[in-house]
């Protein structure tokens, strides 16, 4: 008490201390456990950055091996579980679905919940690792009416999401194998992003020693807005949108510099980076790769590197440090995969999990953890009386 200061968005506020994830904004680095991005992608595996975010070091094959064995072992949902998804309507937004289904695990596992014990925790996590690409793919089945598949534990754990996704029963599946490596790399580009809005969430609801699954669940909603994992989805529905208009990428940009009331670049910006995002140059040659391995090059790839270049010579966006964050490629690529645009922020979400476990897990075992609780500046009445309802 005393002394409160005003941080709108938390632009200035350091909320924690991390060993997880570093960030120099300026200089466009990002690293976790001290490993830089363009070094893990492409090289370690998504359980891989998983084992590293969560446990702290790269393992071993032997390690890898045991936590991947372990995620295995738990990629079945309960029988049970699958009327929730029956329980949506149709069209349900999937990452609706997602964190509604995150949540109700905490009514199956109701052995696993204590935060201070460690074989809780250690439980927790594994079962989050192995069921949210289920019940993504759950819930993807559910919206075109198809029926769920049961994981096939013989696969590698993104051959799998993508055959409970993408195959049907009875029939074989192929995985693409360079469709699950890019998949898989664009997992750990996702992995963890420091105290973004939906980790600061797990956190802050994990600060009043609510459970793993409790947490993860906010985090989802968290990520589910369009200025944060939403945007992936936007910046499609943009891109389209400027398709459907005749193309005319310069006319956009115009609406955006004019500030037109919710009309922003998609996919530009960022709170943190006031460079390119590294992540976002990884991506943009992925998509490039995918895209041209296609019959018929996706149009809408063109709309986007008009709409960058053109940024990127733009005042407006050179002297606010705008540049393309990682959401601005990746919804193209998840669409050459075959991805409905809906789909994409759960992408996301699968890719975030590890990270939101890894600070959850941190926040909980670090004695200076508090739990979290703001301050406001008071801008209400000053005191006055009650006045009786017929005197109104
Ligand atoms: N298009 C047009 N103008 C923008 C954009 C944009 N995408 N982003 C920021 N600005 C302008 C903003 O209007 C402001 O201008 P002015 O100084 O004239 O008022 C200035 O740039 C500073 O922006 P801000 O809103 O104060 O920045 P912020 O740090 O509060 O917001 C952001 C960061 C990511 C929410 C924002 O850049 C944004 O809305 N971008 C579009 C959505 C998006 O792509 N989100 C994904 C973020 S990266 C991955 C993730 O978190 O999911």
């Amino acid at each position: 008490t005393g002394h409160v200061t005003y941080d709108p968005g938390f632009v200035n506020t350091a909320a924690c201390a991390s060993a997880i994830t570093y960030i120099d904004g300026d200089a466009g680095i990002l690293r976790y456990r001290g490993y830089p991005i363009d070094q893990l992608a492409g090289k370690a595996s998504f359980l891989e950055t998983s084992y590293l975010l969560i446990y702290g070091e790269l393992p071993t094959a032997e390690q890898l091996a045991e936590f991947s064995g372990r995620i295995r072992l738990h990629t079945l949902l309960h029988e049970e579980m699958k009327q929730f998804f029956d329980g949506f309507p149709r069209d349900a937004h999937p990452m609706a679905v997602l964190s509604s289904a995150v949540s109700a695990l905490s009514t199956f596992y109701q052995d696993s919940l204590d935060p201070f014990d460690p074989e809780h925790v250690e439980m927790s996590t594994v079962r989050l690792m192995a069921k949210v690409p289920t019940i993504a793919s759950y819930a993807y089945k559910k919206s075109i009416g198809q029926p769920l598949l049961y994981p096939n534990n013989a696969l590698g754990y993104v051959e799998n999401f993508l055959r409970m996704t993408f195959g049907v029963p009875a029939t074989e599946y192929e995985v693409d194998p360079v469709v699950a490596q890019v998949l898989d790399m664009l997992f750990v580009l996702h992995a963890d992003h420091e105290q973004n809005c939906s980790t600061s969430t797990v956190r802050l609801v994990g600060s009043s020693n609510a459970n793993l699954f409790a947490s993860v669940s906010a985090g989802v909603n968290a990520l589910f807005g369009p200025l944060h994992g939403g945007a992936n989805q936007a910046v499609l529905e943009m891109l389209q949108a400027i398709q459907a208009e005749g193309g005319d990428v310069k006319s956009f940009v115009r609406r955006v510099k004019d500030k037109e009331p919710g009309v922003k670049l998609m996919g530009f910006g960022h709170r943190v980076y006031k460079n390119y995002d590294p992540r976002a140059a990884i991506v943009k040659q992925a998509a490039q790769d995918v895209l041209n391995r296609m019959a018929k090059p996706d149009p809408l790839l063109d709309i986007a590197m008009q709409l960058e270049e053109i940024a990127l010579a733009d005042d407006y966006f050179v002297s606010r440090k705008l540049y393309p964050n990682v959401d601005f490629y990746t919804g193209l690529i998840y669409k050459a995969m075959g991805f409905p645009t809906k789909m994409f922020t759960v992408l996301f979400a699968l890719g975030r999990l590890p990270g939101w476990i890894a600070q959850w897990r941190e926040m909980i075992t670090d004695p200076t953890t508090k739990i979290g609780r703001p301050r406001q500046l008071y801008v209400g009445p000053t005191e006055r009386a009650y006045v009786p309802m017929d005197q109104r």
